[in-house]
């Protein structure tokens, strides 16, 4: 026996991580406190999947057909073009496998996406977001390239691989079938790679044949698969803000043949059904889980006979926190509309007497205002008296002018660091004034009389003039699967 072999044979014989066992058999749960009209809908919990999402079904799937068929060896090393749950599921399917993983990732994607897959021990490499399809940059150009450089590597390419829709054809359908005893009328999908539509699609054909039970797909506005189902055409794709589901094109192992009736949610209602799915049923979705949700109560509504309704929970709300269950990221957005007062006030992101203001006392620390401004992700706070006027303002240059010779000095009070020579300007202001104020290096505080408001900073200021661009003029944002 080799040296080759022998290390071959232990890899083949190490028994891998115990979490593989738990992905799939996901809950499957009712909804009792939305309209589903004459119907019965079921949510399938994809989002109590070891990584938080569907994905991590065709993971495992695509991970053993290679091993299977030899295309991915012992000391391998797994590539995919991927931004989201396919890389987690991937990162933890083949790095408990042993294989190195390495995922070429768009770099628009968030910082805590890109931590999480090399938190599970993935490499990344980051390329551009703004190219398209041929562009030798593009991400799936990118991952296509590395396969071929790299020794021993294999490119997953979940667009085109049998082994994704085979894990929904495999078990996502049989459970389904299994938990609902057999007895379902639709079934509500979204699109990101055609996966579950062509798997399930498949399966339900077999189990109950000639179009027995309806494959629903929800889109997302903007993507082109709504339209191409509805007409054959495939138009020009817009943006949308939904992630993991809806596309600019159609991938190589999606069957569009098989969506049997298609809706089309636009990001604001999806987002809107995702927030009220977790405040009256308790189910902590993502952003697409409000496409789906949206999509399946429409069409259980416009039913008029009783039926027996499947969906999905694709993957976890958790991976949202700081966008769609984030009032301010939803308001800077434009996804949550504020009382317009039709002057300054309308661009104070963080209103003081709503307590959304993160402060400091004077007597507080230089300490506590620093470890303040890290948490919150800003460079400047506003200085409260305990009678809540703002009475100065700190920034980062003011607690460095006082520690940066000795750092004892962050025991000193904030009163002693602080500017209390202050830019303030009435809710009646133009933008114009706050134009000078920030040429000046300060941000605006806007008081009406005695009255702190809030603050307003160039970004703020960037957020209200990109949110009233107009629509026509406003770039298309692509969307990475
Ligand atoms: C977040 C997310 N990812 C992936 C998918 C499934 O996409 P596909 O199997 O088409 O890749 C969905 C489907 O709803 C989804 O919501």
């Amino acid at each position: 026996m080799s040296l080759l072999d022998v290390a071959t044979a232990a890899f083949a014989t190490k028994k891998p991580p115990g979490i593989l066992a738990l992905i799939g058999d996901t809950p499957l749960v009712e909804v009792t406190q939305l309209d589903t009209g004459p119907c019965q809908l079921f949510l399938k919990l994809e989002n109590q999947n070891p990584t938080g999402s569907i994905k991590d079904r065709i993971a495992l799937s695509m991970i053993e057909a290679a091993e299977r068929d030899g295309s991915l060896q012992p000391g391998g090393t797994v590539i995919e073009a991927t931004a989201g749950n396919t890389g987690l599921g991937l990162a933890l399917v083949a790095g408990a496998k042993g294989y190195r993983v390495l995922l070429v990732i768009p770099d628009k994607m968030s910082q805590e996406k890109i931590s999480h897959v090399r938190a599970l021990g993935a490499e990344v490499r980051l390329t551009r977001s703004d190219v398209t399809r041929g562009h030798p940059e593009y991400y799936q150009d990118v991952a296509a390239r590395l396969a071929e450089e790299i020794p021993g590597a294999f490119y997953v390419n979940q667009f085109g691989n049998p082994a994704n829709p085979l894990a929904h054809e495999r078990s996502t359908g049989p459970e389904i079938w299994e938990q609902m005893r057999h007895d379902v009328d639709a079934i509500v999908v979204g699109v990101g790679s055609g996966g579950t539509l062509t798997g399930l699609g498949n399966f339900f054909n077999r189990v109950k044949p000639r179009r027995g039970i309806e494959m629903v797909l929800a889109d997302p506005t903007g993507s082109v698969l709504f339209e191409y189902v509805k007409t054959g055409k495939l138009v020009e794709s817009g943006s949308w803000a939904v992630e993991g589901i809806g596309e600019d094109f159609i991938p190589d192992i999606a069957d569009m043949s098989l969506v049997t009736e298609a809706y089309e949610i636009n990001d604001e209602d999806a987002f809107a059904v995702a927030r009220e799915l977790l405040r009256k049923e308790g189910i902590f979705g993502g952003s697409s889980t409000g496409t789906l949700v949206a999509g399946a109560l429409r069409y259980c509504r416009e039913q008029t006979k009783p039926k027996r309704v499947v969906s999905f929970v694709p993957d976890t709300g958790n991976k949202y926190l700081s966008k769609m269950y984030n009032d301010f990221w939803m308001a800077e957005q434009g996804f949550m509309q504020r009382q317009p007062h039709g002057d300054l006030s309308d661009l104070i992101s963080h209103r003081y007497e709503a307590g959304e203001v993160i402060t400091v006392g004077p007597n507080d620390t230089l300490l506590t205002a620093f470890k303040r401004m890290r948490d919150a992700d800003v460079s400047q706070l506003p200085v409260v008296d305990p009678g809540g006027r703002s009475i100065g303002i700190i920034d980062e240059s003011d607690v460095l002018v006082k520690v940066h010779r000795d750092s004892t000095h962050f025991n000193d009070h904030v009163e002693t660091a602080m500017t209390d020579r202050l830019e303030t300007l009435p809710p009646t202001s133009k933008i114009q004034d706050l134009l000078g104020v920030f040429d000046r290096g300060r941000v605006a505080i806007v008081m009406d009389g005695d009255k702190f408001l809030g603050l307003i900073t160039r970004t703020d200021l960037l957020s209200y003039l990109r949110r009233h661009m107009p629509k026509s003029a406003a770039p298309v944002e692509r969307e990475f699967s």
